[in-house]
């Protein structure tokens, strides 16, 4: 968990003020990266919003020299394997599987291993990890679902994704999900 240069809470903006992830992640949809905001997604608010907090100096000193806040990364994978947001987030994998509970974080911290074995036992069965696209960013969504009936309703979104055949019949789709090429390109 590193250091960063402002104390951004997403426990705050996202827990408490109830801010959209899009709002400030505003490419995690369109494309691979998932973009960290321009200072400017700040001042909307700051500018009025505690204006003299010395916490936030940092922020003001970046909109008056457009020089970005030097936030300092928390996941980062090897460059030899390739990743994509927008493939798993418009396919109905929610943030919270890969990032845990942000939004009552105060700090980000690394929730899950980022291993091959990770990505790979999601990438078997993905079944009980998905949900409707609209809820991906619902961090709240589906804890009242026990594991069984997240597998059951994962199965009908996998059939609509291309990814099974019939309830129980994998299509060639779902066999690219385990090729090595998938993230070794
Ligand atoms: C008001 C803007 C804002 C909102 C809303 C927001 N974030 Fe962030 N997010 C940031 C900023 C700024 C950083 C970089 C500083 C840090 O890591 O805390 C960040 C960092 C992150 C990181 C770590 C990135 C890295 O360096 O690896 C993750 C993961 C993340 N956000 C997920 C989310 C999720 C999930 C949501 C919605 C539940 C969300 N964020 C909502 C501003 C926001
Ligand atoms: C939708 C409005 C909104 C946006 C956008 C927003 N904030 Fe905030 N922020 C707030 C509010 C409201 C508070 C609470 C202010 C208070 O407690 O007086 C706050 C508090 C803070 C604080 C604590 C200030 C202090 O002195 O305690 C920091 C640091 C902060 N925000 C950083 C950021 C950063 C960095 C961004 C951009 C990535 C951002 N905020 C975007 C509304 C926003
Ligand atoms: C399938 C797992 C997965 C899902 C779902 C996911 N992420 Fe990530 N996220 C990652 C991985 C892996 C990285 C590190 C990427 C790298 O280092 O190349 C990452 C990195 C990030 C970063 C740092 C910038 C970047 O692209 O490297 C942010 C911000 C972030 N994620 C936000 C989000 C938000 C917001 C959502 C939901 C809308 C989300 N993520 C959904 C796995 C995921
Ligand atoms: C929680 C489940 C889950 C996890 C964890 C996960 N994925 Fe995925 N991944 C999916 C699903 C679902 C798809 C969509 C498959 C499809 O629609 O064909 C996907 C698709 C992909 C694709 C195909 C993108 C494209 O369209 O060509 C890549 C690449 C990928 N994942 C890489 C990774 C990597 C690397 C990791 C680990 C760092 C990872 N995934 C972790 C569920 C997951
Ligand atoms: C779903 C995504 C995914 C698929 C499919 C995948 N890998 Fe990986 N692979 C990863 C990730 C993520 C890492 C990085 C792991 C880490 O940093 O701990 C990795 C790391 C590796 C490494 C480096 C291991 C090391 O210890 O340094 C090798 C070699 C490798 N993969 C080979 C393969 C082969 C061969 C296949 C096909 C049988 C494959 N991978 C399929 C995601 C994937």
């Amino acid at each position: 968990m590193p250091e960063q240069p402002v104390p951004y809470s997403h426990a705050l903006h996202v827990g408490e003020l109830g801010l959209d992830c899009r709002y400030c992640h505003t490419t995690v949809e369109s494309a691979g990266f998932a973009a960290v905001p321009p200072t400017a997604t700040c001042m909307n608010c700051h500018e009025k919003i505690a204006p003299t907090s010395v916490k936030l100096k940092p922020v003001r000193d970046s909109f008056l020299s457009g020089m970005p806040v030097p936030w300092i990364k928390v996941h980062d994978l090897p460059d030899y394997v390739y990743f994509n947001h927008s493939a798993h987030v418009t396919r109905g994998v929610s943030c919270v599987e890969c990032h845990g509970r942000v939004d009552q974080m105060v700090e980000v911290e690394q929730f899950s291993p980022l291993s091959m074995g990770w990505c790979l036992k999601c990438h078997r069965d993905p079944a009980a990890h998905l949900r409707p696209v609209d809820k991906v960013t619902d961090l709240d969504w589906g804890l009242e679902r026990t594991q069984d009936e997240k597998a059951l309703a994962g199965r009908e979104l996998m059939k609509g994704l291309g990814l099974l055949d019939t309830l129980d019949q994998p299509t060639v789709r779902m066999s690219l999900m385990t090729n090595c090429s998938t993230c070794h390109r």
